[in-house]
């Protein structure tokens, strides 16, 4: 057995329980290592990583045709490898094709390697972590499928899954995927007037939660807030709870105990197969206006993107363990937690803890328990760690640790020194991995690239096979062809992960992707391309705050504020933040004749940021002003406000254009009072 394989055994043997009992007895075992970079064109006559990605590019029908005919197995072979167009935002990839993800991620690797270790669920609790073969995961999404078909759930129904980081959430999403339901996972740390908007939204039946969620020592009353957001969806018909904690809960006429269910299923299910493009999954995420947009995900394209971005990127090998810490209810999760290692036949770590629970050594300690050979997180983690000191990564071994990744926001130099040199000790690679809810996978990766080749700080430099960045001058709305640049980042041609839609809106699908730039897709990022032709990425060009790798729009904290009764209008705006990335600064004009005390003014509106979104998304600072800086025809300048918020008052520019220029110097004064 491999020795790895051999210390999990052990590991398991002294605190792990098996989530299923009957095969604890059984021998684990990881397979054997080996590095095969794209093995598929070998016989291509490819001598560099920059050749491959030429072929990626010019003949992508072949290139991604190939990938998928070898790494995902297909229930009846695709025709047409794609049949996109990007001036109308029409996506769509292997046509024709039949599959079924979960059999993809689960029954291939369960009928060859039934013993090998699928999950290994990081409880909240160091050192209490248990262990999921691929026979158990096999087993328990058979049984949830069942469980979920005697229910009624059909092919095509939305599913909201609200659950903590357990093999639960990984199964309720598989047994989703195998039924062809489509799976809403709403992060569990978002408000229940949140989770009610997404299932509004989605018209969704079925609820999947826990009793109670457990992060960092304190336990979370999901079941209550379901209970809360029930009561504002009429389209809820049942809620599954699942028995995390075993709290107390009160159950309704709506109400299924989950575990009784799956005692009483059966554990055989006959998988369906889907078209290639059925829908897979939907995620809501924030744009620069109006609600949170469910961003579609379709079966074929987006598993193969997850599985190739995931084995290249991290130059994945069989039998590691590969260790995302980040949440299900994120599109990280999504995929690098489940499909991408699942369907490349990884183990993989649910961490349902905190980077600093019980101490900031909790990821090290971990990676040297359990012998992580990836670890994939967020700068706002890092920053937060390199302030504790070196003392609590230095004394735990990270010998197992080949990659370094990292995602959400930029990658700051500090953070990525202390990365390369602490953590990694130089040994190890870091990839600032750039891409979105929306591309699926990652885009921009300093790897895959020629062994060895250079990897410069803070950027994600190199576009992943198939992707072709462009930047286009946002005011010439020309593309800079050649040479260092900065511009708006669209990417030129279409790449299977890419989303297909907005859920219930194509119209602002194509609004907000297609149409500033026709014929590309636009991120909503701006870059800086070097010489050489790496990529940086400058930040957001549009109202979007990504508060600690959560992205949130600007739009949705200023509705919830003008909820108040004694609010007349706000502008929100993003500030640099040491430790967040980017704090977030409200500027909020009162009605007339309002009384109360500013500072309670001030929780009050955070407390409906917390109530009303998710603790997240609570500004970090209140301004009261009498009114806010607008042109003639009634436009707010943000441009002012995110100067006056990063604290850069001399970088005002130009504010005769204002209706009222007196106003920049009030809030000018109002901001320095508060530094
Ligand atoms: O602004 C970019 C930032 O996060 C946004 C995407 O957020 P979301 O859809 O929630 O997905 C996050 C995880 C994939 C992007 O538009 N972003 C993501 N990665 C990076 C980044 N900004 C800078 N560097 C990155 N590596």
């Amino acid at each position: 057995m491999h020795q790895h394989a051999r210390k999990l055994l052990v590991q398991k043997a002294k605190h792990g329980k098996s989530v299923l009992q009957q095969a604890s007895t059984k021998k684990l075992s990881t397979a054997s290592v080996t590095s095969t970079p794209m093995q598929e064109f070998t016989n291509d006559d490819i001598k560099s990583h920059e050749e491959l990605y030429r072929l990626s590019l010019e003949k992508p029908d072949y290139f991604w045709g190939k990938l998928a005919r070898s790494r995902l197995q297909w229930m009846r072979d695709f025709g047409l490898v794609k049949d996109c167009n990007m001036q109308t935002g029409h996506i769509r990839w292997f046509l024709d094709g039949k599959i079924n993800a979960a059999v993809n991620c689960v029954d291939r690797h369960a009928a060859k390697d039934p013993n090998r270790l699928a999950l290994i669920w990081e409880k909240d609790e160091p050192g209490t972590q248990e262990y999921v073969t691929y026979r158990e995961l096999q087993i328990m999404v058979c049984k949830m499928a069942n469980v979920l078909t005697n229910h009624g759930v059909k092919r095509g129904d939305r599913v909201a899954i609200y659950l903590p980081k357990t093999p639960t959430a990984v199964v309720a999403m598989l047994a989703c995927a195998r039924i062809g339901a489509i799976h809403s996972v709403v992060f569990a740390g978002f408000s229940s007037e949140a989770l009610a908007g997404r299932i509004i939204d989605a018209q969704a039946e079925t609820v999947i939660t826990a009793d109670e969620g457990v992060r960092g020592g304190k336990k979370i009353p999901l079941k209550k807030m379901v209970d809360s957001a029930v009561k504002m969806c009429d389209s809820v018909k049942r809620v599954f709870v699942y028995q995390r904690t075993g709290g107390d809960v009160p159950m309704s006429s709506i109400d299924i105990p989950l575990e009784k269910e799956l005692a009483a299923a059966s554990d055989t299910h006959h998988p369906m197969a889907f078209d290639s493009e059925d829908v897979l999954f939907m995620l809501y995420t924030s744009g620069s206006t109006g609600k949170p947009k469910g961003v579609v995900h379709t079966q074929g394209g987006y598993l193969l993107y997850a599985n190739v971005t995931m084995k290249q990127v991290f130059d994945y090998r069989e039998g590691e363990l590969f260790g995302c810490v980040a949440d299900i209810g994120w599109i990280t999760g999504h995929s690098y937690v489940v499909y991408g290692p699942l369907s490349n036949g990884a183990t993989t770590l649910l961490f349902e803890s905190t980077p600093t629970y019980p101490n900031p050594g909790r990821y090290w300690e971990m990676v040297e328990r359990l012998k992580l050979n990836h670890i994939y997180l967020a700068p706002t983690a890092l920053r937060t760690l390199l302030k504790n000191g070196d003392s609590w990564v230095t004394k735990y071994d990270r010998s197992s640790l080949r990659k370094l990744g990292c995602v959400g926001e930029p990658l700051n130099h500090e953070a990525w020194e202390w990365y390369y040199h602490v953590v990694g000790e130089g040994k190890s690679d870091i990839v600032d991995t750039w891409w979105q809810t929306e591309t699926g996978g990652i885009a921009i990766s300093p790897r895959p690239s020629a062994p060895g080749a250079e990897i410069r700080p803070a950027m994600p430099m190199r576009p992943f096979f198939g992707i072709d960045p462009v930047l286009i001058d946002p005011v010439t709305r020309e593309e800079f062809t050649t040479g260092e640049a900065r511009g708006a980042l669209c990417i030129r041609r279409p790449w299977p992960g890419m989303a297909r839609t907005i859920y219930g809106d194509h119209q602002r699908f194509y609004d907000t992707y297609f149409k500033d730039y026709p014929g590309l897709y636009f991120s909503g990022d701006g870059a800086h391309r070097t010489e050489e032709g790496y990529y940086q990425i400058t930040g957001r060009m549009d109202d979007v705050v990504n508060v600690s790798g959560h992205r949130l729009g600007t739009a949705e904290i200023e509705d919830v504020i003008d909820d108040h009764a004694d609010t007349a209008e706000s502008a929100v705006v993003g500030f640099p933040h040491e430790i967040k990335g980017e704090g977030i600064y409200a500027f909020v004009v009162l009605k007339d004749n309002v009384t109360k005390d500013e500072a309670e003014l001030a929780s009050d509106l955070r407390l409906m940021c917390k109530a009303k979104v998710s603790s997240f998304a609570q500004p970090d600072v209140i301004i009261f002003t009498p009114s806010l800086p607008k042109t003639r025809s009634g436009k707010i300048m943000r441009r002012i406000l995110r100067k006056i918020a990063a604290n850069k008052p001399d970088e005002l520019g130009d504010v005769s254009t204002l209706l009222d220029p007196s106003i920049v110097d009030i809030l000018v004064q109002k901001h320095e009072l508060l530094m």
